[in-house]
């Protein structure tokens, strides 16, 4: 399975904030939004990841993150020109899959919650179609929302409903098989002017082939689009870490437990942010796994 990380738009909601620097880019607290995206598909096992972002900010993406080679992983760029809808990660994206299946994360969605290296495991394993995560919300309205069947199964999704008929809101990160590439080359923009990720799903819909997997109440999917639910974002990350001393989206500390570098190279790395509590952390981290070996 192929991972693809969406970074691309103008972030307008965000001005003048992302006037120069892309919302992907913004701090969550202790590290860049990015981190967390990639901490997803990282925790799912999925090592070929393509970051998608504007031209302008792609070199910022590579400063960052580089060829993934530091983190045991293999990470590739392309651009997309204007935001013409989340679909085009699949034509832009559609070489670089290849025959494979794929993750799509939006760069902007943050997951955090109990067992979520599990449920990706498995539902990257069982994929049959596509597999999505619903999350209750208040303002279903604002998002793309689905109506699911006493098997889990997805029977409907509407973009962004005047009128939304359940709470479930389907989040930014979707499992595809390879067939997605082609439903996305024969799309047509929405009302809105942009091809609409729904319009992807559907098909599977109508198949009996999109699961959705509901992320409990103890379960948190933030929001960043906003300055105040940034702001609440990073807040939310600062509480856990203080009070658990643990990092959330900590890549090398993820890297490391799943067996893609080595205690030596998460140290190395650490050591480069030495200066950071961030890096304290992640030469730590390293440390008890010597230990514990
Ligand atoms: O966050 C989940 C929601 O994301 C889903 O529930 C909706 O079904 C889905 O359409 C999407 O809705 P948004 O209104 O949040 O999409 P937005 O246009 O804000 O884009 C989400 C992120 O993806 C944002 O950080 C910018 C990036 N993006 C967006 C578009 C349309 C791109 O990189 N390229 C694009 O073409």
């Amino acid at each position: 399975m192929k991972g693809i990380i969406l970074a691309g738009g103008a972030g307008t909601r965000l001005h003048p904030v992302t006037l120069a620097v892309s919302k992907q880019l913004l701090p969550v607290y202790d590290k860049p939004m990015i981190y967390y995206p990639l901490s997803v598909l990282m925790l799912a096992d999925i090592r070929d990841v393509l970051i998608i972002s504007t031209a302008e900010d792609q070199p910022l993406f590579q400063r960052l993150l580089g060829d993934g080679s530091e983190l045991g992983m293999r990470l590739e760029y392309a651009v997309q020109d204007e935001p013409n809808g989340l679909p085009e990660a699949f034509l832009i994206g559609a070489d670089y899959v290849g025959d494979d299946s794929m993750a799509l994360i939006l760069g902007d969605n943050i997951f955090h919650g109990p067992g979520m290296s599990d449920f990706l495991r498995d539902s990257r394993r069982d994929l049959d179609g596509c597999v999505l995560f619903g999350y209750h919300v208040s303002d279903p309205e604002r998002y793309g929302v689905g109506e699911v069947d006493e098997n889990g199964l997805l029977v409907a999704i509407e973009e962004k409903p005047q009128q939304p008929k359940t709470n479930r809101a389907i989040t930014g990160l979707y499992f595809f098989d390879n067939r997605a590439l082609d439903i996305a080359k024969n799309l047509t923009p929405s009302a809105r002017g942009e091809l609409e990720i729904t319009d992807v799903i559907r098909p599977y819909q109508q198949e009996g082939r999109a699961k959705v997997i509901d992320l409990g109440r103890g379960f948190a999917w933030l929001d960043t689009g906003t300055h105040d639910s940034l702001l609440d974002a990073g807040q939310y990350v600062q509480v856990l870490e203080r009070r658990q001393g643990v990092r959330i989206a900590c890549i090398e500390e993820i890297a490391l437990r799943r067996g893609f570098i080595d205690a030596d190279a998460c140290y190395r790395r650490g050591a480069a942010l030495t200066k950071s509590g961030y890096g304290e952390y992640v030469m730590e981290t390293a440390r008890r796994e010597r230990e514990a070996r």
